[in-house]
């Protein structure tokens, strides 16, 4: 039996904090959905952690239904929450119905994901109406990112921490049942986490949101170049990855491996045979 929406909401009423990741495939899916993480994210930081592009604006709604298949075949546990990528929900609630509806529909995920406040609050109004649970995303939008002019923290000004408390309200009463908050300064956060009868769920918003969320391999260390602020490596997985590749490479070259013990033989009398009908040299 999977997590729902009323259990998140029972989470913040019980004052248990919990811990969300992203995945986007079933190896990792597995892997969260057994460390008993009960909010797994495909994130549309899909296209940048996996897809190699240089921001989440190029992600389609096809990939992300694609890669949220993935995640709920290697999970049974976790709610699963599906982002909605640019441009799949800011035209219509009718064009936010069809992509939340194909995301939960036929990638099996149980909730979705948006961005933005009081211009998306008549929409997170329709999807949840419709029966589609939506977690909000607000402050640092990755989406916006060519409004916002660059990956850096919001709410930072007496007018715009306005604004996100009066944005966070708006989600929340529209319907969504728990909001990201993304970069934010703590004091903001924990003021918004205090007043709001639904979850927080921060990423580089301090201590004081009811649950944390990061980028799963931001905390794996798949990337050796950049770690953001935000993030903690419990491992260092692209090191471990990178001497593993070495290794092999070197044993291969070297005639290390395979050996006998990754090979499998033919029955030695079936060797005679071939032999003699093919000898060396004819
Ligand atoms: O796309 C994503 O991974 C996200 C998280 C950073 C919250 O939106």
């Amino acid at each position: 039996m999977r997590v729902t929406v009323a259990d998140i909401r029972r989470m913040k009423e019980k004052g248990e904090r919990f811990a969300a990741l992203t995945a986007y495939d079933v190896v990792t899916a597995r892997l969260v959905d057994a460390a008993g993480i009960p909010v797994i994210l495909v994130g549309d930081s899909l296209g940048m952690v996996v897809l190699g592009y240089d921001s989440t604006i190029p992600v389609t709604l096809d990939a992300m239904i694609h890669h949220t298949q993935a995640v709920v075949r290697g999970s049974q546990r976790a709610l699963i929450v599906a982002d909605l990528p640019f441009m799949t929900y800011h035209k219509s609630a009718e064009q936010a119905l069809d992509s939340a509806g194909r995301c939960i529909q036929e990638a099996g995920a149980q909730a979705v994901k948006l961005e933005g406040g009081q211009p998306v609050v008549e929409t997170i109004a329709r999807l949840t109406s419709a029966g589609i649970p939506v977690m909000g995303h607000l402050g640092l939008t990755p989406q916006s990112i060519h409004q916002l002019g660059g990956y850096k923290a919001q709410g930072k000004t007496e007018a715009q921490a306005r604004a996100l408390i009066a944005d966070a309200n708006a989600v929340a009463e529209a319907g969504a049942f728990s909001i990201v908050l993304e970069c934010v300064p703590s004091e903001l956060s924990r003021l918004i986490t205090e007043r709001l009868p639904i979850p927080t769920i921060g990423i580089g918003a301090g201590p004081h949101c009811d649950a944390e969320i990061q980028v799963v391999s931001d905390i794996l260390g798949w990337f050796s170049d950049f770690v953001p602020k935000h993030a903690r490596q419990y491992a260092k997985l692209s090191e471990a990855a990178a001497e593993a590749i070495r290794a092999y490479t070197d044993d291969v070259r070297a005639g290390r491996f395979p050996t006998d013990k990754e090979s499998v033989s033919l029955p030695a009398d079936v060797l005679r045979e071939i032999e003699r009908a093919f000898p060396a040299g004819a």
